[in-house]
């Protein structure tokens, strides 16, 4: 099947109406086999898929590194989407930190370019938020990017309904992505009613809430010794068990429809925007061609009303936070 297109926002690129998330392909989710990502890369193209979603922080820019060859063979078809603003040091694999100044705009655009090996790039995101850093010098930075020929269109990460509309009135925002799923639903309280009320598309992040929620594991004792999960608070200690087992009505709901947990997943995400009035284009993220076509597939699955409703209390139900430090989300500053 090929995916049905959609704008991104309004004034935004033509895109399949499902991305790629890249990130795994080179850090956090365990070992990866490089050539079955790169083939995915292709298999994803060749499906309908055109939003590629990468961040220079992603591998400390090997995941830009990795990708830029595939994005300069089909320029003219790939929608390319990175981000700047969370800061690593080499000496301390485990130091984050948030910058959204002027001058490190303009330095992290260059660096992402020339990593990239491409001119523009055709959607830039705010990874975070700075609150020490007005919005309207971090925005006005990044359209400055625009006039300069360097991007064609912005987006941010994780930004309160307020925020997005900050940032709308300095300059045109395309897409707002943050984390989305069955599982993490706080964005529904500000950021999804502000992006609806201003025709920003939502680009939700970890539909599969990291691969959870398609009950590939459950608990983070499972996972590689070197897994970025095994410090997330929902999979860890006492709130995975109970996590996992609300995974279970996702599960009800594919065994009767006769298909996976992930495309459940994924067909919740596309009709739970339907309700709120906005354009979505998740992202799932893998790096193996046989869970592309499986995810690709869910784009156009229907849920029935019975089986949203059956959905509908998993959120509130889930325990612990979806990242270990909140105010780096929308959520912690709400
Ligand atoms: N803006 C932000 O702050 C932010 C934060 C996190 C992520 N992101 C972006 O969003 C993208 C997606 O999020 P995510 O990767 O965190 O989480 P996700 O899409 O919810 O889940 C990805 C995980 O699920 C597995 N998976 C994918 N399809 C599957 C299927 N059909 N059945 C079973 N397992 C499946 C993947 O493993 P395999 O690779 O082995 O298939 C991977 O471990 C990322 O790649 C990144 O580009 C953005």
């Amino acid at each position: 099947m090929t995916l049905p297109t959609t704008a991104l926002g309004t004034g935004g690129p033509v895109v399949g109406s499902q991305g790629l998330g890249c990130m795994g392909m080179s850090e956090f989710y365990g070992p990866t086999d490089t050539a079955e990502a790169l083939a995915t890369l292709d298999a994803a193209l060749a499906a309908g898929v055109t939003l590629f979603d990468t961040a220079d922080v992603y591998g400390s820019g090997h995941n830009e590194e990795l990708i830029g060859p595939f994005v300069r063979a089909n320029r003219d078809r790939v929608v390319l989407a990175t981000k700047f603003a969370i800061e690593r040091r080499a000496d301390d694999p485990s130091y984050r930190g948030v910058r959204n100044d002027p001058a490190y705009v303009r330095a992290a655009v260059d660096a992402s370019l020339r990593r990239l090996g491409v001119e523009v790039i055709d959607l830039y995101y705010m990874h975070r938020r700075d609150p020490r850093v007005p919005l309207a010098e971090s925005v006005g930075a990044m359209a400055e990017l625009v006039q300069a020929g360097k991007v064609r269109h912005l987006g941010l990460s994780e930004v309160t309904g307020d925020e997005l509309r900050a940032a709308h009135a300095v300059h045109p925002i395309a897409a707002l992505q943050s984390e989305w799923s069955v599982f993490s639903r706080d964005v529904e309280r500000t950021a999804v009613p502000a992006a609806a009320e201003l025709g920003v598309a939502f680009v939700p992040y970890s539909p599969l809430g990291r691969g959870f929620l398609t009950g590939a594991f459950t608990a983070a004792e499972q996972l590689a010794a070197d897994d970025y999960r095994r410090s997330h608070p929902q999979f860890s200690g006492e709130n995975a068990a109970r996590n996992a087992a609300l995974v279970a009505p996702i599960q009800k709901v594919a065994a009767e429809r006769g298909v996976t947990a992930a495309q459940v997943a994924l067909a919740w995400v596309h009709q739970r925007a339907e309700v709120h009035g906005l354009t979505v284009v998740p992202i799932p993220g893998t790096r193996k061609r046989t869970r592309l076509a499986e995810n690709t597939a869910a784009a156009t699955l229907r849920l029935t009303a019975a089986e949203l409703a059956a959905l509908e209390p998993v959120a509130g139900q889930v325990t612990g936070d979806r990242y270990a430090d909140m105010t780096f989300t929308s959520a912690g500053r709400e």
